[in-house]
């Protein structure tokens, strides 16, 4: 079920009908699941990427855009009454390109929507942000930040930057501290950290049309028997999940042999062990 509809079909937000969504990073994992499960739910979704889009389906407008272009995200910003940010780079890399991509690029979405009439700003956070926790402690959106990577550094910072516009500028902003978006979970990390393409699209649907957000910090999970969040400040948008890693853990746990994959550890899997830095440029 929808979190909020209205009877003409486009959801609220603010009092006022939350008739087109922008959404950066459209072409991507996530932004194909919003893109199929928005369908409906807003007037009008626009959808922008550096990366081909396909045909404007009815209900859509496509846009080609980088986001480290601040008037081209500007102009793609306008009229829309809020914004889904997921364009990015979605895994550890250099600092030089995450600071120009995934600092940068938050940057010029916060201040093209400053600039473009403030519509309510969705911020596809990460789990990284608090990677260096161990596996199975509790974490709630207010602990202090632990990042894993030059990756988790950089949704810190788009966080803060959320912060920011949120305290200067009066910009609502829900900030989603997602974990791992697959059509099913695959690993014995991933039966804490799984988040359904169901529960993705009910859980961003709530972000943009919950009441009153102000700035807010949710864990965005499926209802994982195992999950380490306290998903509560995403229940308070609405959010209510529907899926459970646990359905394959036995199917999981029989096959898996990877360590950096185990449920034990940094909870940041992966992204928290200590490599050789990557030099920039490369
Ligand atoms: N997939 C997950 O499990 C997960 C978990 C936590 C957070 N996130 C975050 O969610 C967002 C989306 O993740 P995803 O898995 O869909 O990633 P993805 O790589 O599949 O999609 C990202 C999209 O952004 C576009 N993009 C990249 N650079 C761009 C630029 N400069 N300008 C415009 N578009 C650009 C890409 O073309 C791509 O279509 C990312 O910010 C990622 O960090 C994802």
């Amino acid at each position: 079920m929808p979190c909020v509809q209205t009877s003409s079909g486009a959801a609220r937000v603010r009092g006022s009908a939350v008739r087109r969504v922008l959404i950066t990073g459209a072409g991507g994992t996530i932004g194909t699941i919003l893109r199929e499960g928005f369908r409906g739910r807003f007037d009008v979704v626009r959808l922008l990427d550096v990366a081909a889009l396909g045909s404007a389906q009815p209900g859509e407008e496509i846009v080609t855009a980088d986001v480290r272009n601040l008037s081209a995200v500007a102009s793609a910003t306008a009229g829309v009454s809020a914004i889904v940010h997921l364009a990015g780079i979605p895994h550890e890399d250099t600092l030089e390109r995450i600071m120009q991509t995934n600092m940068v690029g938050t940057y010029h979405v916060f201040e093209a929507a400053r600039r473009q009439g403030r519509p309510r700003v969705v911020l596809a956070s990460s789990t990284h942000v608090t990677g260096f926790y161990e596996a199975g402690e509790r974490l709630g959106p207010d602990v202090p930040l632990r990042p894993d990577s030059f990756y988790g550094v950089g949704k810190a910072f788009a966080e803060n930057l959320g912060r920011l516009y949120a305290d200067k500028y009066g910009l609502e902003v829900v900030c989603l501290r997602l974990g791992t978006v697959a059509d099913r979970p695959t690993t014995p990390r991933h039966l804490s950290t799984w988040l359904s393409p169901r529960d993705a699209v009910e859980l961003f649907s709530c972000s943009l049309t919950a009441p009153g957000v102000g700035f807010t910090v949710a864990y965005g999970a499926s209802d994982n028997q195992r999950g380490w969040w306290d998903l509560s400040s995403a229940r308070q948008l609405g959010y209510r999940p529907a899926d459970d890693a646990e359905r394959w853990a036995a199917e999981i746990e029989a096959a898996t042999a990877d360590p950096s994959e185990s449920a034990s550890g940094p909870q940041g899997g992966g992204y928290a062990v200590e490599r050789a830095p990557v030099p920039d440029g490369q």
